[in-house]
């Protein structure tokens, strides 16, 4: 017990340092709609509302893919699913959006969630893991994406949305400024 807890401090404290270190980096970037958001853009996708007994796996498949090259963490499963998008806690799937290559049998190619949060009171939209396969990229998927997440978000009358990343993921932080996010 002696000789393992100096290692146990050592993690911990290794750990929140590492928290810390990502917590300089976030970086919240809002966006009020000023009307309806089109939905339908340039993107050479087809969106719909993630099903839960069909789209499970290939939704953890890109997920891991695209997340832990950036997280270095375990690949995440079933359970970590459940964890993060909590029935018991108000999500549904229409609050999940998939981009697909094609409509019928196409392959999964990018994701985007919508979570409620509040501030000052004001409740507010929030973008959650808004992921587009690499070799999708620059073909306006996230764009499409996010034209149904924030279509969703005015007709629940949440004009106000917020992007969280790192300022380190610069890729994200381009896409975010370009859809009219601002620090
Ligand atoms: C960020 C991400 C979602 C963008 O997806 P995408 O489908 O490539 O984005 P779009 O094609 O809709 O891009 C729309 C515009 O955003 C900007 N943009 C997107 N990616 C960019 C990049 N890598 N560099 C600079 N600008 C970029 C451009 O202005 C682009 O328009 P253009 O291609 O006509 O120049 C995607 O790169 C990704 O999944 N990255 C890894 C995961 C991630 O960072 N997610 C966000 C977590 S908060």
């Amino acid at each position: 017990m002696l000789c393992i807890l100096p290692c146990i401090l050592f993690l911990a404290l290794a750990a929140d340092v590492a928290v810390r270190d990502i917590m300089q980096n976030v970086i919240k970037l809002w966006r009020t709609l000023q009307g309806p958001p089109q939905v339908g853009g340039p993107g050479e996708c087809f969106v719909r509302n993630f099903e839960i007994g069909s789209d499970m796996q290939a939704w953890l498949e890109l997920h891991n893919a695209v997340y832990q090259r950036h997280e270095k963490s375990r690949p995440w499963e079933k359970r970590d699913f459940a964890r993060e998008f909590d029935w018991s806690k108000g999500w549904t799937p229409d609050k999940m959006w998939l981009a697909f290559s094609a409509p019928e049998q196409g392959e999964l190619v990018g994701s985007v969630a919508l979570a409620t949060r509040a501030s000052d009171g004001n409740a507010h939209g929030s973008i959650q893991w808004l992921t587009v396969a690499p070799e999708w990229r620059r073909k306006g998927v996230a764009s499409d994406l996010l034209d149904h997440l924030e279509s969703h978000c005015w007709e629940m009358g949440l004009c106000r949305v917020l992007a969280e990343t790192l300022n380190t993921w610069t890729e994200a932080v381009a896409f975010y400024r370009n859809r009219g996010y601002e620090a």
